[in-house]
């Protein structure tokens, strides 16, 4: 190897490390080897009264790592003084799932108490979320300490809204340093789970001169439009797989396809040099599956806080 290629290296590898901080997946080892089977457990036992709650804490740690990066800053309750990010347009009235994200503490420090951080909690859900719906599993990087601070602001501006165009979803991604290919993975999530009327309504009757989105499939429409009445309750909700509703697997990409994409967003896939990978994911689950465990990963990797930086929470919705 020449001298600069050498140099080429060690800079490559100090970048990585910085980018990726020291995140392992044996951080908790020896401190807490059972935190994955306490988490696991945990959903597993939400799952039997709402089977909808694994879809819900994915998407937790979704909307946590996309506001300065996955820190649990999206799990602090507002108080007199200080405003989260709970009430974030993205979030208000939407996310779901706190109560049992507060189990799963409570379960992990009766175990290692006052070892594991919230942040972490989130990124084991989100994997056990997928594997115990009947999708792939992954090594989840472990590690992450938990904020001090949340950003409101930066929760509306960073997650991409339903409404958002093709270009967009590309833009909001790269604005935290994910790629255009990880969007359209991560869309995948969308397999699962539900949406509100509100989310979605304005594709239903009127689109585009009084006509609803001529993207949706006929009898799809029709369906949605009963869900979904004209001037109805916006906090109604439809599956997003009317075919697969509560499995994750590779349908969310057939759907899309199909006419069947529920948010602009999903839709938005076909528009645009993504339209080949959807099509690719939409014959093809282990190629979908293994670049969903490859984009969890990178999603994960966020801009952690590690070492001594921020805390490790007692509780969830409070700094300590
Ligand atoms: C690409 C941009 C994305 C947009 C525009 C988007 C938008 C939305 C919206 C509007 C909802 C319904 C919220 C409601 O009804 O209040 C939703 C639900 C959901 N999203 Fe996304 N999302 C995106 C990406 C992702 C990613 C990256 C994940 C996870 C990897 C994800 C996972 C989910 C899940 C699982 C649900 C259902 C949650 C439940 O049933 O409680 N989404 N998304
Ligand atoms: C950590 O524990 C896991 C699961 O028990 C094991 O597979 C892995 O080899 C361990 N890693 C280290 C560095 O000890
Ligand atoms: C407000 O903030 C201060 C310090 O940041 C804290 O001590 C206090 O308990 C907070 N709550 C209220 C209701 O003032
Ligand atoms: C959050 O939603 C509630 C209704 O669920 C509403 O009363 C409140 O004004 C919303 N907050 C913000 C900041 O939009
Ligand atoms: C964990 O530690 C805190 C103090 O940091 C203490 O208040 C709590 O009772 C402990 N919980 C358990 C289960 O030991
Ligand atoms: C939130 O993030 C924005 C944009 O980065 C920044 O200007 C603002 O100071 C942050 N607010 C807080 C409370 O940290
Ligand atoms: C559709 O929306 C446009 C713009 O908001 C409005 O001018 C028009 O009257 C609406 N048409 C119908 C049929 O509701
Ligand atoms: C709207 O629908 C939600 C969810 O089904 C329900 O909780 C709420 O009570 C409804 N509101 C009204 C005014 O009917
Ligand atoms: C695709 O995106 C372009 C640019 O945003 C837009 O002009 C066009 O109408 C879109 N096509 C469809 C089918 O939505
Ligand atoms: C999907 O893409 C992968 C990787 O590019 C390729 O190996 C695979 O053959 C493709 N599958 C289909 C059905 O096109």
């Amino acid at each position: 190897m020449a001298g600069y290629e050498v140099l080429a290296t060690v800079l490559l590898t100090i970048l990585f490390r910085r980018s990726v901080a020291q995140l392992s997946p044996s951080f908790y080892n020896s401190s807490c080897p059972t935190v994955e089977t306490v988490v696991t457990n945990t959903l597993q036992q939400a799952m039997q009264s709402d089977v909808r709650i694994a879809a819900s804490l994915l998407r937790v740690h979704f909307h946590d790592c996309f506001v300065n990066g996955c820190d649990a800053s999206v799990l602090l309750d507002d108080t007199a003084n200080f405003t989260g990010e709970k009430t974030a347009a993205p979030n208000n009235a939407s996310l779901r799932g706190f109560d049992v994200i507060d189990q799963m503490k409570s379960q992990v420090d009766s175990v290692c108490n006052n070892t594991v951080s919230c942040a972490d909690i989130l990124a084991i859900a989100a994997k056990a979320a997928v594997v115990l719906s009947g999708g792939p599993s992954w090594t989840v990087q472990l590690g992450r300490r938990d904020s001090t601070t949340a950003n409101f602001s930066l929760a509306q501006a960073n997650i991409p809204p339903p409404t958002s165009t093709n270009a967009q979803l590309i833009a909001a991604y790269q604005n935290v340093g994910l790629s255009t290919q990880d969007m359209v993975v991560l869309s995948g999530a969308h397999t699962f789970g539900r949406a509100r009327c509100t989310t979605f309504s304005n594709r239903l009757f009127n689109f585009t001169n009084g006509q609803p989105d001529p993207r949706i499939n006929t009898a799809y429409l029709a369906t949605l439009q009963q869900i979904c009445p004209n001037g109805g309750n916006g906090s109604v909700v439809a599956n997003f797989d009317p075919v697969t509703q509560d499995t994750f697997d590779n349908q969310y990409y057939a759907n899309v396809l199909n006419g069947q994409g529920l948010l602009n967003s999903d839709a938005e896939l076909l528009n645009g040099t993504t339209a080949a990978l959807v099509s690719n994911f939409s014959t093809d689950q282990t190629s979908f599956f293994n670049n969903f465990a490859v984009s969890m990963v990178n999603m994960g990797n966020l801009q952690p806080l590690t070492g001594s930086q921020g805390e490790i929470r007692s509780n969830c919705r409070k700094t300590n």
